[in-house]
């Protein structure tokens, strides 16, 4: 179903007739979450519905949880420590200072798009901002980039053969169950991620207690203890995976969606005052991952379905972001939606999205630099998507634009 494009009208189906469903598929079943107001009720209610068994639908042993359990995989109290290192290098303060950085950035790697013909928007643009913009904030090194992009992509589109060649459900991947995502690519980004740590004591005065990052981490004390070595694994391995792919779906799903409906290209364009509310409505729109995953802590019950502890449960964001309860024509892409109170960024709970500042700061400069240059958008063949249920994403996005 999802190879053809997200089941939309499946989920408002189910939104009407069976909001908080059993499905007994993916290992031992589980509660699909599909109305707006019980994802938010539960993502609020962190002692019930707890992130400690993971986000997705696997079903990680506890050792293997163990051993690769980020940030995103814990619950309060242990979550509000790690997200304490980490909180304020992401603040909108914090953020704002790459403003600068990023429009050089994206109006650099736009000069170089052709400025006829077609070419693959994917590629040219959206692949290029946000792993540089990542860069820049954890301080990576430049010259591992490409390598960062594709491990990141071999991870979070796990499900597609055209992008990795270890299919999760098809291969056996139990060599790699304590790596992220159960995949050797996850060993592979652990041991990059220790090799940038690696160079970066052994440089000459030390680690240099910068601002970035990766200093802030080297730094970091949790209970008065430095973070070991896995934790550092895991700190790097969550936020490459989540701050890369993430941030490009939006962009080239945000292009997509104005390719399609260019009258509120032309709405944009007019009015600055909307890239606010734009870049809302293009997170709402693409909601680049789909879905996160918790399990029953206790017996609940959510939406009138009485539910198991242990039992997993899926928050299907894709599904509450078109929820006609909460959103007025919901099927609707309009630029000036408000109020817009969208889940891709997860809502109501802890887990918020660490990057959400910087997300949205990436789309606005991308998009205000593209509304600067741009007269329309045009398809210039048909986008090609991941193979993904997770994620949202375009291998591909032919287009011509004319300015
Ligand atoms: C359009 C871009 C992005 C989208 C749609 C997105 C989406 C999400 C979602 C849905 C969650 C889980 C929320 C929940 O469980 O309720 C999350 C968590 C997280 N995101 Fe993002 N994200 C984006 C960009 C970023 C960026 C740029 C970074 C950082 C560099 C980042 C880092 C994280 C981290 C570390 C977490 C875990 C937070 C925690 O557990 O406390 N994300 N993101």
């Amino acid at each position: 179903m999802w190879v053809q494009g997200v089941p939309y009208d499946e989920f408002a189906r189910l939104r009407r007739q069976a909001p908080v469903a059993w499905f007994p598929d993916q290992g031992s079943g589980f509660w699909s979450v599909h109305r707006y107001a019980d994802i938010v009720a539960a993502s609020r209610d962190v002692a019930t519905f707890s992130s400690s068994r993971g986000v997705s639908f696997e079903e990680p042993t506890d050792e293997d949880m163990a051993a690769r359990r980020t940030i995103i995989d814990t619950d309060p109290p242990e979550h509000t420590k790690l997200r304490k290192i980490v909180s304020g290098t992401f603040s909108q303060r914090a953020i704002a200072v790459y403003e600068h950085f990023i429009t050089e950035l994206t109006e650099r790697v736009l000069d170089r798009c052709p400025a006829s013909g077609p070419f693959d928007f994917v590629d040219a643009v959206a692949k290029e901002v946000p792993i540089r913009v990542l860069a820049q904030v954890m301080g990576l090194p430049a010259a591992d980039l490409d390598l960062f992009i594709d491990l990141g992509d071999r991870l979070i589109a796990n499900t597609d053969p055209d992008i990795t060649d270890v299919v999760w459900g098809r291969d056996d991947t139990d060599a790699y169950r304590r790596y992220p995502f159960r995949s050797p690519y996850g060993k592979q980004l652990w041991d990059l991620g220790r090799q940038v740590v690696h160079d970066r004591l052994a440089q000459p005065g030390g680690p240099e207690p910068g601002d970035d990052l990766l200093s802030r981490l080297l730094r970091a004390e949790v209970d008065g203890d430095r973070l070991t070595e896995t934790d550092l694994d895991n700190f790097f391995s969550i936020l490459v995976v989540a701050g890369n792919e993430t941030t490009r779906i939006a962009i080239a799903q945000g292009v997509l969606a104005f390719c399609r409906y260019p009258e509120q290209w032309d709405r944009l364009r007019a009015d600055p005052a909307l890239l606010d509310p734009a870049t809302d409505e293009v997170m709402r729109w693409s909601c680049p991952t789909h879905f996160m995953r918790r399990t029953a802590a206790a017996d609940t019950t959510l939406g009138g379905a009485a539910i198991r502890a242990g039992d997993k449960v899926v928050l299907w964001y894709v599904s509450g972001n078109r929820d006609e309860a909460e959103f007025d024509d919901p099927d609707v892409f309009d630029v000036g939606r408000s109020p817009n109170r969208h889940l891709s960024f997860g809502r109501g709970g802890p887990h918020l999205c660490l990057g959400v500042h910087l997300a949205r700061l990436e789309v606005k400069v991308v998009l205000a630099a593209l509304a600067r240059r741009a007269r329309r958008f045009e398809l210039a063949g048909e986008p090609r998507r991941i193979r993904s249920n997770f994620t949202n994403g375009l291998k591909t996005l032919p287009v011509r634009v004319s300015s």
